[in-house]
């Protein structure tokens, strides 16, 4: 019996062909990653291999299967930021998180990714947090950052 939350994304695909993509997007919207229990469920209800539905959710890369922090702290590592320092800011943010690259915190407050460029060169090196983009970053700066945020402690609010 699907949990209610995946039953009432599912009934709204009943009797539409196709749909697998769409499925998994709105289950990644609703639980923020997709449960392995999920890619079964999804599997029974388009009757699909188990294993072709797991292959399409590890093949694009913004599918998660495990669950992600509440935010997500993304540190640009293309070009015009990584010659001005953004491999010292990536090292900083897995220590102060105290994770590494890919990870998400044991509170499940912070994933930490590294990305190639976000399109902001002329601001590097960048930072984002979630939707918000922190120009020229230094070690020290990212420090404050997550310290602020940490400060916030329960509300988990970001500047
Ligand atoms: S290389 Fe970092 S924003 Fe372009």
């Amino acid at each position: 019996m699907p949990e209610p939350r995946l039953k009432k994304i599912l009934s709204v695909f009943e009797g539409k062909k196709g749909g697998l993509i769409s499925i998994l997007q709105r289950v990644q919207e609703e639980f923020g990653y997709l449960p392995e229990e999920a890619l079964a469920e999804i599997a029974d209800f388009l009757r699909l291999p188990a294993s072709e539905v797991f292959s399409v959710a590890t093949f694009y890369a913004h599918f998660y299967l495990t669950r992600r922090g509440d935010h997500l702290v993304r540190v640009c590592q293309g070009t015009a930021c990584y010659v001005r320092g953004a491999r010292d800011i990536l090292e900083t943010a897995q220590h102060r998180l105290g994770i590494k690259t890919g990870q998400t915190t044991e509170d499940y407050k912070y994933s930490l990714e590294r990305v190639a460029c976000v399109g902001s060169c002329a601001m590097a090196p960048v930072v984002m947090i979630d939707d918000d983009v922190h120009a020229k970053m230094t070690p020290l700066k990212m420090n404050e950052l997550l310290a602020k945020n940490k400060e916030k402690g329960s509300e988990g609010g970001l500047p």
